[in-house]
Formats: structure tokens, sequence, C-alpha cells
């Protein structure tokens, strides 16, 4: 079985983030590798940062797409880390290609592009992983089973949130690029702190309680003083059930760094996971608590999830690992349209969970607007 190989678009560059933490995570499992890049927004930048990287360079997505189409370059996959407003756009050419992408959230700059990108891709079917890292965390994924298979009854509340503070002073004047972009209207879109960390808040409310939100009282605030988007993201939602979801994130929580997590309230028990303590998920069930934790030897991992999981308990997997899982998702994707030989991709999120992420924040940015009135996504 041939290594499927992966091209990058953005993530490059001396200051970047999350471009080397998809780099790790494409090559954790050794089944995986990064070729290729258009690794930056200036055609020289980026071919000087795939000199750096070692990796095969083009001077913008487009050229790397024709490569590939062409036969010049081998290449499986495509996978988008560049700022909000410069992920539609390749991931359109992408898919219009038929290359398979795990694509960074928020998904896209407005709601309306990532209602044509969703229809694209269920047009064309080509594999599509949304990458939100922690739904690739073996234990927000037994949580989702365990609302699945009724363990804890019908869902009456959740409470989802994501704590940081370092934007909790004004780091885009002194010049930290991920925090001039997020700040940036025009970069960012309507949204800073909903789109970038409230999305995670909203797939954890949503994906693991298997509710959709149907409709939001939302408060967002601007702290920082010169900051003309949130910093500050507050929303009280309805779900689909009937049920109530307390979704919350903020960047100005002094001493916080990434508290991100959530508590599912049923009839018959409540779900509790912090993914600063990633490796375990507490069961409340009145008489007592079950603590479960990962570990490769525990059977009570149902098969779709043990098939991710890598070592025996006691070792830790953690944030690169379950970024690793979403690769590995859109991997099996991949062989499996070819005939080959893989295990069952988890229902990890994609386009449908894409689109809803982005409603949700513009039904919250609106309400915010209007004194926290309901507003239906
Ligand atoms: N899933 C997660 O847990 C997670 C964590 C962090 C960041 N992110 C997402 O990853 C993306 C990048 O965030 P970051 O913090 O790494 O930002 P960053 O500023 O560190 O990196 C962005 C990179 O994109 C490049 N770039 C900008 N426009 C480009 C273009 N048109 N073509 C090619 N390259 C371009 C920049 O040169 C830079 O290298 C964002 O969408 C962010 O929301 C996700």
């Amino acid at each position: 079985m041939s290594k499927l190989k992966a091209g990058m678009i953005g993530g490059g560059g001396d200051g970047a983030f999350f471009g080397r933490v998809h780099e790790r995570a494409c090559a954790l499992d050794g089944t995986r590798e990064l070729v290729a890049g258009a690794l930056r927004s200036s055609a020289d930048a980026s071919m000087e940062a795939a000199a750096v990287w070692g990796i095969q360079g083009y001077p913008d997505y487009q050229a790397m797409i024709d490569a590939w189409k062409s036969g010049d370059l081998e290449l499986d996959y495509a996978i988008i880390v560049t700022p909000n407003n410069a992920h539609f756009g390749p991931a359109k050419a992408c898919v219009e290609a038929g290359l398979p992408l795990v694509c960074e959230k928020p998904m896209t700059f407005t709601p309306g592009e990532a209602e044509e990108l969703a229809a694209l891709v269920k047009e064309t079917n080509v594999p599509f992983v949304l990458a939100h890292t922690y739904t690739g965390h073996p234990m927000m994924m037994l949580a989702r089973e365990m609302v699945k298979n009724g363990d804890i009854g019908e869902i009456r509340k959740v409470n989802s949130w994501y704590n940081q503070g370092w934007l909790a002073t004004a780091l885009e004047d002194e010049g930290l690029q991920q925090a001039q972009w997020r700040t940036d209207p025009s970069r960012t879109g309507i949204s800073n702190c909903g789109g970038d960390i409230g999305t995670h808040a909203f797939i954890a409310a949503t994906w693991v309680s298997g509710q959709p939100v149907t409709r939001v009282s939302a408060r967002l605030n601007s702290f920082v003083p010169g900051r003309t988007l949130d910093d500050d993201f507050n929303v009280i939602a309805e779900l689909g059930n009937g049920g109530t979801a307390l979704i919350h994130a903020t960047q100005i929580a002094m001493g916080y760094r990434n508290d991100n997590g959530f508590q599912v309230f049923g009839t018959k028990g409540s779900l509790e996971w912090h993914q600063e303590a990633a490796e375990k998920l507490l069961v409340r069930r009145g008489a007592h608590d079950e603590t479960y934790w990962i570990g490769a030897n525990f059977d009570f991992f149902p098969q779709s999830i043990a098939s991710y999981l890598r070592v025996p308990a006691g070792h830790h997997e953690d944030f690169f690992e379950a970024l690793a899982n979403l690769h590995g998702t859109l991997e099996r994707q991949i062989r499996r349209a070819r005939g080959e030989d893989a295990p069952e991709p988890y229902a990890h999120p994609s386009v449908d969970e894409g689109v809803a992420g982005m409603n949700f924040v513009k039904a919250a940015v609106d309400s915010s607007a209007n004194s926290g009135a309901w507003t239906d996504l």
C-alpha cells in the first residue's frame, strides 16, 4: 500500500502556526506524506517556504492543482491552512479538479460560499473533511457514540465552551500574525472569536449531541479597545429536540489557554470532557461516576473508534493524534473509493457541519446586533 501524497495550501513561513501541525498530523501514521505546497500568499515567499520544508514548491494553489492535473505532480489530497478569507477559492478549485481535501474551519468566509462549496462536494462526491481537530479525539468520539446509543437518555441540555486568554491584550498591534488576521474583518469575516473558536464549541454541542441548533440568542462583546469584531462570544441556543445549549467562547479569559470542552445532560446521565485533559471522559450517573480512559487495549471502544487508537493505556494520544485522525478519516475515504482495503471512516465533520457552523455564527452576529433577539438559523 503506497503512502498517500498531500499538497498544502497556506501554512508556511517563519511565523505561521497550524501548517506545521498539519504536516505532523499528515505524517504521523507513516501512511501519508506531505510532498508539495503553495505555502504562502506571494509567489516568492511560497517557493522559499517550500524549500525550507524540503517539499516541491508552487507559486500559488492553482499552479499546484494544474501540475497535479497535468500529471507532473502526484497528489492524493490537499490540506488548506490559510486565513478564513482564503479557504473557499482553493477549496472550490480542489473539488472542481476532483482532489480530496482536509479544509480548515470555519469552512469559508461567508455562509453563501459554504452553501456553494457543500453543493459542489455533494455533486462531485469528492472526499472532504473539515478540520475540527477536537472531533478527532477518541474520547469525544466515544461521547458521541454514547449519545447515539442512548446511554445517557434524551438530551436536555448542553454546555460547551472554549476559553482562551491570548487576545486579552491587543497583540495585533504588536505584530503577531495570527492576531492580526483574526481581528481583521477583511480576512476573518463577520466574527473573530465566534468564527475562530465559537465554531469549535458549536461543533462540540451539535456533533456530540446529534442535535442541530435551530435558533439563537447571542451577546457578543469586543472588550479590547480598537477592535471592531468580537473577542467574546456568548450564545443561548435552542436544539432540534427542544433542548437548550449554552455555547460560549472567549479570547479575553486571562490565564486560560485552550479550555475547550462540553457537558451533555441527558435523562439517564451526563457526559463531561475537557480537551486539556483529553484522555478521559467522565460519565455521571447520580449514585456513581464512571471515568473512561483512552487506550488501544480497552474493549469498551466500539470498532469505529478502536481503529483510530494507536497505543495502550497510559501513553499519551493528544492534539497531533486527534488531527491525524481527521487525516486518517480522509485517507480511509480515499482508499475505499479506490477499492483498497481500509477500515470504515468515522463520521467526522464535513461540509454539512461547515455550513451549519457558518450559519450559526451569522445568526449569532445578527442576534447580538439586535439586542439578543431570537434568530433562526
Ligand atoms: N483546527 C484547529 O484546531 C485550528 C487551530 C489553529 C488554526 N486553525 C485554522 O487554520 C487556519 C490558519 O490559521 P493559523 O493560525 O495557522 O494562521 P497563520 O497566520 O499562522 O498561517 C496562515 C498561513 O496562510 C498563508 N496564506 C495566507 N493567504 C494565502 C494564500 N492565498 N495562499 C497560500 N497561503 C496563504 C500565510 O502566509 C500563512 O503561512 C485558519 O483557518 C484557522 O482557523 C485551526
